[in-house]
């Protein structure tokens, strides 16, 4: 049962309707979902039986990735777009579990991750977090909002997290446009870390029929092969080592076997800005 009822919700948080964050909350267990979300991620799981498999590993990756960043490339700060609900392994919680002074600010797009928000704030005393609602559509607003420069440093390099958000940013959206705002605004020494669904590895239809699960509930995912993936994220950045991988294949923790590229159906990478 979910913890939160379509009355409990904020106004302005349309729970007749399915949204990206609470689909990808009930694929991970989460219990911030209403019945509409449910009904779209059923459609998807019928369509796309590894959607459940593909998003636990993603989350995977990003606890990894923000791992990588804090140990072995000495990152202390990062800003989070497209956030998603709160649950466990948020960037701050990994982050600050190794360097407690780390920053984070988050950002997303749903009110209902607003209503939410309280606890991604949970900060460790030395370090700080903060949350703002917005779109990465409109990037130079982020870049430009009076708690994203409060609480970063843009003269110190900073881990720019855009994790399975790019797939809903379509073409005509002008995605490279908006990494390349971001990453221009960021200096040398930071990274980006993304990862993003793709179709590649799983037969045609299986996926368009996942796209049109989404589509139905009038949610847009627009999948990108890796080239795509690379070329719209990685343009200007050194690739760090594996390289654009299926996200379960990014420097994993275990040797036993892990889900196929076509389950996982989600490409991962880290960039280095030079
Ligand atoms: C699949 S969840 C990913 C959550 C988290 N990054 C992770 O990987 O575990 C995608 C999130 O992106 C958010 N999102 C989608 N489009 C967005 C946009 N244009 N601007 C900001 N956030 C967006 C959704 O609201 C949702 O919370």
């Amino acid at each position: 049962m979910p913890d939160i009822t379509p009355e409990a919700a904020k106004p302005g948080i349309d729970t007749s309707r399915p949204h990206p964050a609470r689909m990808y909350d009930y694929f991970i267990g989460g219990k911030n979902n209403f019945a509409a979300d449910r009904e779209t991620a059923e459609k998807m799981l019928v369509a796309q039986p590894g959607a459940r498999t593909g998003a636990r590993e993603n989350r995977g990756f990003l606890g990894r990735a923000v791992r990588y960043l804090v140990e072995e490339a000495g990152i202390r700060q990062f800003l989070d777009i497209g956030t998603g609900l709160p649950t466990t392994n948020s960037v701050h919680e990994v982050a600050q579990a190794i360097e407690p002074a780390a920053r984070v600010v988050y950002a997303d797009n749903d009110p209902l991750v607003l209503a939410h928000a309280q606890a991604l704030l949970r900060s460790s005393a030395e370090g700080r977090t903060a949350y703002i609602q917005a779109d990465l559509r409109d990037p130079a607003a982020i870049l430009a909002d009076r708690v994203v420069r409060e609480t970063l440093d843009f003269s110190q390099p900073v881990g720019l997290i855009l994790v399975a958000v790019l797939h809903f940013i379509p073409d005509e959206d002008n995605p490279a446009e908006i990494l390349a705002t971001l990453l221009d605004a960021l200096p040398s020494g930071s990274y980006l870390v993304a990862s993003h669904s793709t179709a590649e590895h799983a037969p045609r239809d299986t996926m368009s029929a996942g796209v049109s699960a989404y589509r139905s509930g009038g949610v847009t995912l627009r999948l990108r092969d890796s080239d795509e993936f690379a070329d719209l994220a990685l343009t200007g950045l050194r690739v760090v080592p594996p390289g654009v991988v299926p996200v379960s294949e990014w420097r994993p923790e275990s040797d036993g076997p892990h889900p196929s590229a076509a389950e996982v159906a989600t490409y991962g990478a880290v960039g280095y800005k030079p």
